[in-house]
């Protein structure tokens, strides 16, 4: 009927007008060039890795894009999912630790954990604690349905972490930002050492580019990082004049979760 089509097109033109008003907004505002990620309203974290890209949102239902759009991925009602080389790993409201296999997430056994990152070979997580936990890289890899998996705790006490190939990042309640070198295979850390600035979310990229987001929502990226200065020189901030709650970099690719829910795509 010619009033359904009137107002498919006053919802394109609503949506047209938002992009427009956010990509001019955002051009102007810094380097990167951004894009608006297909939407979906509601999302409240994101991650990229090995070429994926997955998301929960405030239902805690969980999504990987591919195409144009958001698909669902599995089943389970997760608060928190990461993709990286070690696999896609999740976890649930009650702190329980999924791995995806064969199609879904299955619950494993062995500890409570507030969130995971499978960024390099090894897993590594949080418990409400704050203590810190790597699960290594032959036990991340295999199949052990049955099995309770054998967390090794690392010193220190971070309430979140993300490893890329040089180390891994972190912040503690204190909002104090730590690097580390863990090995995949072993989970043998050197030491934490504490690196200047504040932030309360760190995501590293598989190519080794470190991102942090700071109470304020204000993006930074780790300059000077190289194998013989893994912990790099200083932060850069790249100004998005919105306040963004999550961040994370794959191949390339920097995504923004903001404030209003809105998920950018920059390059
Ligand atoms: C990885 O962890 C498993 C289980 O704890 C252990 O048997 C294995 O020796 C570890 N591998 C290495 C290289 O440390
Ligand atoms: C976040 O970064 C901005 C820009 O540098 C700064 O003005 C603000 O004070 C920072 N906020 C926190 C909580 O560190």
């Amino acid at each position: 009927t010619s009033s359904a089509a009137q107002q498919l097109t006053d919802a394109n033109m609503k949506a047209l007008a938002t992009f427009l008003v956010l990509l001019n907004y955002f051009t102007r505002c810094h380097g990167w060039i951004c894009t608006i990620a297909p939407e979906h309203l509601a999302a409240t974290q994101i991650d990229a890795g090995n070429g994926m890209v997955v998301m929960t949102d405030k239902n805690s239902n969980a999504f990987f894009l591919s195409d144009s759009s958001w698909s669902k991925l599995g089943s389970v009602t997760l608060k928190h999912v990461s993709v990286g080389h070690a696999g896609v790993w999740g976890v649930d409201r009650d702190n329980t630790v999924y791995k995806f296999a064969a199609g879904d997430f299955f619950p494993t056994r062995g500890l409570s954990l507030i969130q995971v990152d499978a960024g390099e070979g090894q897993v590594v997580g949080v418990t409400s604690q704050n203590s810190i936990h790597c699960l290594n890289g032959s036990s991340a890899s295999s199949i052990e349905e049955e099995g309770v998996l054998k967390w090794n705790t690392i010193t220190g006490a971070l309430m979140y972490i993300s490893c890329g190939p040089l180390g891994c990042w972190g912040v503690n309640s204190a909002q104090n930002i730590y690097f580390g070198k863990v090995s995949p295979d072993t989970c043998g850390i050197s030491s934490w050492s504490q690196v200047d600035g504040a932030a309360v979310k760190v995501e590293v990229g598989s190519d080794g580019r470190v991102f942090v987001v700071n109470q304020s929502g204000n993006v930074f990226e780790r300059a000077g990082i190289s194998k013989a200065l893994p912990q790099g020189t200083a932060w850069s901030h790249i100004s998005f004049c919105v306040i963004i709650k999550h961040v994370t970099y794959d191949l390339g690719r920097l995504w923004l979760l903001t404030d209003a829910g809105v998920i950018l795509n920059c390059i």
